[in-house]
């Protein structure tokens, strides 16, 4: 096995759920072992503690006279479940005869984080120092929403000063072609608890007598949509961002099509929004997504109860424009309207993070496209935005006034948050080709 394998094998193996209480030292671990890996190829790392898990970040000496790049990362990741649907032990890495890494965290984010690093690091080594002033931050709460890192930056704001920020922790289109990502959909997290009788009653005895609390969120959550797909939150679509001719015309010619988002996801059919593509409403639609609903007896066979209580997790996904506190209180609002009596209502807000959007066309901007046709030849880079959220990106611009460049890794068929997530050691050493040439050509921008 290659060094840089090992290293990434070693990365792995730590288990640094975010969400999982019970993981709290293993992500301490996860963070020493960062900022070990930092020293040793020559930067100067520190671990900050927060209330929740440790940030690492780490540089070289600050130069005046060349330009700063601020990397982020996330050695985070998404909890396992369902643990049964694993072909082996999600922190145990195996690497098939084909090339391919399967272990959670292997593309988000530990895979594409470590890429960077080991571009820096060769840099180092083959040059003895590198063209520009690095700055590494790597947080261990992505993945629940970074609600410690804001802070940071807007207390660490004059040592976190850059020119440009690249993160790798998006999708690649396809295989061995380099992709910018010049959009992400924002979030905005929501849970909702009905509460009715003050304890699980016989359904018998009481049933018709009482609301059953199960019943209305039921009914509450299905208000959120029109058959046609719509949200029907009063204001949702008040400030959404068109989707623009061009770049629909852009996307339709993306080797990215119904068909292999069929084969993607699995379901048996596509249900997007009435009047746009699956694609458009993944990338440029802002959605309301149920992520849980739970409440009852889920136990074997039937048991005859009135739940006391009854909860549901929401999510939205938010497209330029939006403004995640304001979709929260008009939620909020719907949900209070939509809630009939007899049962109580307790609405508790959760993370959130606005939409990013980046002109590809910066100087910046056209450096990470030749740094990706370099990387990358023989095919022009995909310009994309993607469906997903990285809450903080937002914050930078707004907190450091810095751009930042998404350099994505992440394969189609990786299955990020799904069992058995994989990266392609093409992938791994692709980007650590790209770190390289990126470095340079953001120098020279
Ligand atoms: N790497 C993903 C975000 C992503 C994936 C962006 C694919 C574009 C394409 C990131 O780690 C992630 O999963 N973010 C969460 C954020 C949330 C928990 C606040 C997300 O999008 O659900
Ligand atoms: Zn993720």
């Amino acid at each position: 096995m290659t060094d840089h394998l090992s290293d990434l094998f070693a990365f792995l193996r730590i288990p640094s759920v975010s969400t999982d209480s019970a993981r709290r030292a293993d992500l301490r671990q996860c963070a020493s072992w960062l900022a070990d890996k930092f020293t040793a190829i020559g930067l100067t790392a520190q671990i900050h503690q927060t209330p929740g898990h440790p940030i690492v970040s780490a540089r070289n000496r600050r130069r005046a006279d060349r330009r700063t790049v601020l990397i982020y990362g996330h050695y985070d990741v998404q909890p396992v479940d369902p643990l049964t649907l694993w072909r082996g032990d999600p922190f145990e890495p195996t690497l098939s005869a084909d090339g391919v890494i399967t272990a959670r965290g292997a593309t988000d984010n530990k895979g594409q984080i470590l890429a960077h690093i080991l571009g820096v690091a060769e840099t180092i080594a083959a040059d003895g120092d590198l063209p520009l002033n690095i700055i590494f931050l790597v947080e261990g709460e992505e993945e629940i929403g970074s609600p410690h890192l804001a802070a940071f930056l807007r207390e660490h704001r004059d040592e976190l000063a850059c020119d440009i920020i690249a993160i790798s922790d998006t999708g690649m289109i396809e295989p061995n072609r380099g992709t910018l990502t010049y959009g992400l959909r924002g979030i905005a997290c929501l849970e909702l608890t009905v509460s009715g009788p003050d304890k699980d009653l016989h359904s018998g005895i009481y049933g018709g007598a009482v609301a059953n609390p199960l019943t209305v969120i039921s009914r509450l959550v299905a208000t959120l949509h029109d058959a046609a797909g719509h949200v029907t939150i009063s204001g949702f679509y008040d400030d959404v961002a068109p989707l623009e001719p061009w770049e629909r015309a852009a996307w339709a010619k993306l080797p990215m099509r119904d068909t292999d988002l069929l084969k993607l996801t699995g379901a048996p059919a596509l249900a997007p929004e009435q009047g746009y593509t699956a694609l458009e409403c993944a990338w440029g639609r802002p959605t309301a997504e149920l992520n849980g609903l739970y409440g009852g007896y889920q136990g074997e066979g039937s048991k005859t109860v009135i739940p006391a209580e009854a909860h549901a997790k929401i999510s939205f996904r938010l497209v330029p424009d939006q403004d995640p506190i304001k979709i929260l209180s008009l939620a909020e609002q719907h949900c209070r309207k939509h809630c009939p009596p007899g049962v109580t209502l307790t609405v508790t807000r959760g993370h959130s993070g606005a939409a990013y959007r980046l002109d590809p066309d910066t100087a910046f901007g056209r450096a990470a496209q030749r740094a990706l046709t370099l990387a990358f030849p023989g095919k022009t880079p995909a310009l994309v935005r993607e469906g997903g959220s990285i809450p903080i990106v937002s914050d930078f611009k707004k907190i450091l006034g810095a751009d930042t460049l998404l350099l994505g890794l992440a394969l189609p068929d990786a299955r990020i948050h799904s069992p058995n997530e994989t990266f392609t050691v093409e992938n791994f050493e692709g980007g650590i080709r790209l770190n390289k040439i990126l470095l340079r050509e953001l120098a020279r921008a």
